[in-house]
């Protein structure tokens, strides 16, 4: 996720914002730049790569890495629109180079902006959603920056956080935010802005954080608040007491719980870029490349591993519910060894957070080799995954820090069920009616997991009880199934607890024989045609003296007498739940994890990105 600072005062601004931007590494970035004013007017300093890129660059200019400058703007990019790159690295400009602007967000309707002011005669020279604000901005500019900014985002449709600088208003930083965060640091004679905490503590723990719209204007000696009409707002200011340290997580103990409880957001970013509203809302896959010459595959071919495997396992089951079309879901490390009897005719999805698993991209290159055509589903713009595929579709999870995987696997789901839902109509199994009532069914899906991640102390409190447990054992039916593998992953990954996933009907063949008194079951019951079976399955597991947790839907009673605890989720559709599912067990998982004094974050052996075999 893109990193901002901004900063008025009276000190040298470079060596300020560098440091800020220093804090807000731990959120991920690929590039990095500056814009500051000063006697030479506004100056734009921007580098593709890590920090030490940008600041050698300027260093190269001035000798000791200040540009006379008391104010200014820096941000480090996750790109989302276009390659991490020196020029779509922000701050972006205007046209004639006065007007600067630095962004965390997405500007969802940037395309058509764009289109609307090359009408204008505007040239842009960048990839992104960014610079259209810029030349929106310069647009409305009467003399009044702040009227011109309150004339901008009346055309702004998405998610934003905005410092902006302009250099015939050479006095104030003018800062906004909608659905992205962004907090005012206020000091003695010097104010800021900044996406976290951690960028402002070695300047002031005072601060203000701004609400959806809200506008701030600092200047030197104040900050002045607005609403988006720019009427003039007063505000509380806030005393930060935490040390750097938690300050980066957000006030989480762990990158790992905050990233869990940012899947609401993921979702909705990741479902947002991808859905139109002409005549009613519908998928929109042709801006990647989409069109109906894709669903004339003769099957589709899934290979990821581990968790991305898992998502895998879970469009298999989508594509063959929605699209009736045949689906395998490969391990890749298995896969690239063995001789697949694949078909130029063959769809290749290929899903992995990082883009540059070395088995998953070698997998990826079997199948180009037999002539399949290929979509990545990744977290990475600019991987070499998506670099290599045919088509990409990026889940929009943000940078995802601790080494589990929990927000880029519920995004990965998101966009499995988008593909397979577009093909699902593109071969005519979904009549239109029937595609509105299930896009609705996954915007709803965001709120149900703010619902669950709401009652995260009833996990918390089992977890306590049970974290003990030397064999803990998740089963389920079809979807179900597969988040069950996922979620004895996750368990196994940062708890270190011996956990499997059973398919629920095999248990009887076989794993039955390893249940006893120290077993803790979880069953997650979400298929509704299967809950008789799964309750004679919950009642096997009980009769051999194992403990049993019940994940299921609110209001079905169905398991109350069988189960010791039930966790209850909203109800959706029953082959869209393993999005909602899976948070449960990811918050149990966790919770363990913290009960045996472990650090979730970086489990022993493993690591984020797995580049060799
Ligand atoms: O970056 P990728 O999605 O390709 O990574 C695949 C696996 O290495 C990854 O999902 C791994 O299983 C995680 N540690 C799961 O939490």
């Amino acid at each position: 996720m893109c990193g901002i600072v901004g900063y008025i005062g009276n000190e040298e601004a470079v060596p300020v914002l560098l440091n800020g931007l220093k804090r807000l590494e731990y959120r991920g970035y690929d590039s990095a730049g500056i814009a500051v004013l000063g006697q030479a007017g506004l100056l734009v300093r921007k580098s593709k790569g890590a920090l030490p890129s940008l600041e050698d660059k300027i260093a190269s200019e001035t000798g000791q890495g200040g540009l006379n400058a008391v104010m200014g703007i820096g941000h480090t990019r996750w790109a989302t629109h276009g390659e991490p790159s020196d020029i779509n690295s922000h701050p972006h400009t205007d046209v004639s180079g006065k007007i600067a602007v630095v962004h965390n967000g997405i500007i969802e309707n940037h395309a058509k902006l764009k289109a609307w002011l090359e009408a204008h005669g505007v040239v842009f020279r960048s990839e992104t959603d960014t610079e259209v604000v810029a030349h929106l901005i310069d647009f409305h500019y009467n003399g009044d920056l702040l009227q011109a900014v309150t004339e901008a985002l009346k055309r702004l449709e998405g998610s934003y956080a905005l410092g902006i600088i302009c250099e015939s208003d050479p006095d104030r930083i003018i800062a906004v935010r909608k659905e992205s965060p962004l907090v005012v640091g206020a000091g003695q004679g010097e104010n800021l802005i900044a996406s976290d905490v951690p960028a402002l503590l070695e300047h002031t723990r005072d601060v203000y954080y701004l609400a959806d719209r809200e506008i701030a204007v600092l200047y030197r000696d104040r900050v002045e608040f607005f609403n988006e009409d720019g009427q003039s707002l007063q505000k509380e200011k806030s005393h930060v007491d935490w040390d750097a340290e938690a300050a980066e997580k957000g006030g989480y103990e762990h990158f790992m719980l905050k990233e869990i409880n940012e899947q609401p957001k993921a979702l909705t970013d990741t479902l947002r870029a991808r859905l139109k509203n002409e005549g009613g809302t519908s998928i929109n896959l042709e801006e990647i490349g989409f069109d109906a010459s894709w669903a004339e595959a003769r099957r589709v071919v899934i290979a990821a591993c581990g968790t991305a495997w898992h998502a895998g396992v879970i469009g298999k089951h989508a594509f063959e519910y929605f699209a009736q079309i045949p689906a395998d879901a490969e391990i890749a490390s298995e896969y690239r060894y063995r001789n697949p009897l694949s078909d130029p005719k063959d769809i290749f999805i290929i899903i992995s957070q990082s883009g540059e698993t070395a088995d998953t991209l070698a997998a990826m290159r079997m199948a180009r080799k037999a002539g399949a055509r290929i979509i990545a589903i990744t977290n990475v713009v600019g991987s070499t995954l998506a670099r290599e595929a045919d088509l990409v579709m990026y889940t929009w999870a943000g940078p995802e820090i601790a080494v589990a995987s929990t927000k880029a696997f519920t995004t990965q789901l998101m966009c499995v069920y988008l593909i397979a839902l577009q093909f699902g109509m593109l071969r005519g199994v979904i009549a239109k009616n029937e595609l509105t009532s299930h896009i609705e069914a996954l915007e709803q899906l965001s709120g149900h997991a703010t619902r669950i991640l709401s009652a995260q102390e009833n996990i918390q409190r089992f977890a306590s009880r049970q974290f003990n447990k030397t064999k803990v054992f998740f089963m389920g039916r079809l979807f179900d199934y597969a988040v069950s593998l996922e979620s004895a992953l996750k368990l196994k990954e940062v708890s270190y607890t011996h956990s499997e996933a059973f398919a629920a009907g095999e248990l009887k063949h076989g794993p039955i024989a390893l249940v006893d008194t120290s077993t803790l079951v979880v069953a997650i019951c979400t298929q509704t045609a299967l809950f008789d079976k799964m309750d004679s399955n919950i009642k096997e597991v009980k009769a051999r003296g194992a403990a049993a947790l019940v994940i299921t839907y609110d209001g079905v009673d169905y398991f109350d007498k069988t189960a010791d605890e039930v966790f209850r989720i909203p109800r959706t559709e029953d082959s869209l739940t393993p999005i909602l599912s899976v948070i449960p067990c990811q918050l149990y998982a966790y919770y363990c994890a913290v009960q045996r004094g472990l650090d979730p974050d970086k489990p022993r052996n493993l690591a984020k990105s797995v580049t060799v075999e």
